[in-house]
């Protein structure tokens, strides 16, 4: 199989990027680790996703943003809907776009927008209604026995201008009203894009492009090396370097997705680029994704999934992020399958419960996410799991940022599964494992440690414990020197308790109880 690093390649694809969007919200990659720079300094997204509705209306919101904001979060995924801001072509209202700004930055939040457009869940419901009405002039996906669908056609060329225009002129008008403020830090392109019912269009324009040439640079991708699930379809119809969709992948569905997934990334990518010619923002794409067994169509087939993430990436150069709704049960190997092909983790949508309270120590410490949101957030309350999660997160994220820049971060949710990890951090071997006291061993752990520099660690999070051994020359040795809960208010550590005794098991170990959250700092020695 050959397979060259891609690296270099989209190195080079995002600081061209940063090029064009310094002064503004940027993704800046540095030694393998984006991050999200606003008003030039990194900015860790502790969000959360509106239902689809909430945003529609200015009084409704008026309560649901002093309550994200008294829940820890900074920033709230809005949904931005085209017939709203569209109603008559070429005739904008952004009064509910400048109100749901307005309201942002009253309770101190960010703001990504959903681009509600031409798909959201795979159908097509938020296009305008002169949109709606024209089906000449914009197309619809056609089923298989020619019966017409309520979904755009993603081969529809007046569609995607349509489409393009609008978010042309928001991207102008947001740039215009709040370029300064930085209170709109990211947008989603569409939502969760797909065709359900049927693998493929089959509209009159899609059969001729299936049955045409696959493009060169998908052909080019191909041979430098791609995902391995996409590799071994190409390779197993005979590596061809022509033909057409059938040709090179394959006869089936997965062929049709494949297809399918080609032509979402072009009109997106048509949609995202119109939009960064105004105002060069990141911009991300989210998928629903796929649950074993189902074939496409059962989900949204031409959705960015993992496993045609090169096709998108080579399709839609103006997208930033492939992201995944992440509501399935394994968390980690989802995150791990869309941390591939250099692609920054951003979790614009996964479940609030406790479950999802602990992800996101993951997400965002382990797998490094920009961010994570989960989905339904208007009725939290500050007592809920998801803002006790983001109250720890909030106070650590600055020296978290930092750590990240030299990966001295780790990130875990331990269970009786799996109770223990151990990892090298700061100058020592760092084993994590169930807290355990009395006979009593915790059935669940969370949470970060952070390595700050010559034996010193902060760490945040519930029922596990840390135990350290050196790892470089020197002393064979390592214990416990100082222990010390505290909580950091405007990025000043306030000390509380001294830990020691049974709250460090006599010195054997850095403890965090699982009655509650914690953070506290840990400072190691060496002996011989
Ligand atoms: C995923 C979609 O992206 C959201 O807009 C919403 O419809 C949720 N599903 C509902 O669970």
């Amino acid at each position: 199989m050959i397979r060259i690093s891609l690296l270099p390649w989209l190195v080079c694809l995002s600081s061209l990027a940063i090029a064009d969007s310094a002064g503004y919200p940027h993704l800046r990659k540095q030694g393998g680790v984006t991050q999200l720079l606003v008003d030039e300094r990194p900015f860790l997204i502790l969000g959360g996703e509106l239902n689809n509705s909430s945003s529609s209306s200015l009084a409704n919101m008026e309560p649901i943003w002093r309550r994200m904001a008294d829940s820890n979060l900074n920033t709230v995924l809005v949904p931005l809907p085209w017939d709203i801001v569209e109603p008559e072509e070429n005739r904008f209202d952004f009064s509910l776009l400048d109100g749901l700004v307005k309201g942002a930055r009253k309770n101190h939040l960010h703001i990504v927008f959903l681009w509600l457009a031409s798909w959201k869940n795979g159908m097509s419901s938020y296009m305008p209604i002169w949109v709606k009405k024209d089906f000449n002039r914009f197309p619809r996906v056609r089923r298989r026995d020619g019966s017409p669908t309520e979904i755009l056609s993603a081969l529809g060329e007046s569609s995607s201008a349509a489409d393009s225009n609008a978010f042309a002129n928001v991207m102008r008008h947001i740039k215009k009203t709040d370029a300064r403020e930085q209170t709109v830090v990211m947008m989603q392109v569409e939502n969760e894009v797909g065709i359900l019912g049927d693998s493929r269009d089959r509209s009159r324009a899609a059969d001729a492009a299936f049955f045409g040439p696959v493009p060169q640079a998908l052909i080019d991708r191909l041979k430098l090396g791609t995902v391995p699930e996409l590799q071994a379809r190409w390779q197993k119809a005979g590596s061809k370097t022509t033909g057409n969709w059938e040709e090179v992948f394959g006869p089936g569905a997965e062929t049709e997705e494949a297809f399918m997934a080609w032509n979402y990334a072009r009109y997106v990518d048509r949609v995202a680029a119109a939009g960064k010619a105004e105002y060069p923002i990141p911009m991300y794409v989210n998928a629903w994704l796929n649950e074993s067994g189902a074939k496409p169509g059962d989900y949204p087939s031409g959705c960015p999934e993992a496993h045609v993430m090169d096709i998108w990436q080579v399709g839609a150069p103006h997208i930033d992020m492939l992201c995944p709704d992440l509501y399935a049960a394994n968390f980690t190997e989802r995150c791990e399958l869309y941390t591939r092909e250099g692609n920054p983790l951003f979790i614009p949508e996964m479940n609030t419960n406790d479950a999802g309270a602990r992800n996101v120590f993951y997400a965002i410490a382990e797998k490094l996410a920009i961010g994570t949101s989960p989905f339904g957030i208007d009725r939290t309350t500050p007592d809920s799991p998801i803002a006790k999660s983001y109250g720890l997160i909030s106070q650590v994220a600055p020296v978290l940022l930092e750590g990240e820049a030299h990966r001295d971060v780790v990130g875990f949710v331990i269970d009786r599964d799996h109770p223990a990890l151990e990892r090298v951090l700061g100058g020592y071997d760092v084993e994590i494992s169930l807290d355990s006291v009395f006979g009593h061993t915790a059935q669940l752990g969370y949470g970060v440690v952070i390595a700050t520099g010559d034996g010193r660690y902060l760490g945040a999070g519930s029922g596990f414990r840390v135990m350290f051994k050196p790892v470089t020359p020197g002393p064979s040795h390592a214990g416990i020197g100082t222990v010390e809960e505290g909580r950091f208010v405007n990025g000043r550590w306030l000390p509380g308790r001294r830990l020691n005794g049974d709250e460090t098991d006599q010195g054997w170990s850095w403890r965090f109880s699982s009655f509650g959250q914690n953070i506290s700092k840990c400072v190691v020695y060496r002996y011989d």
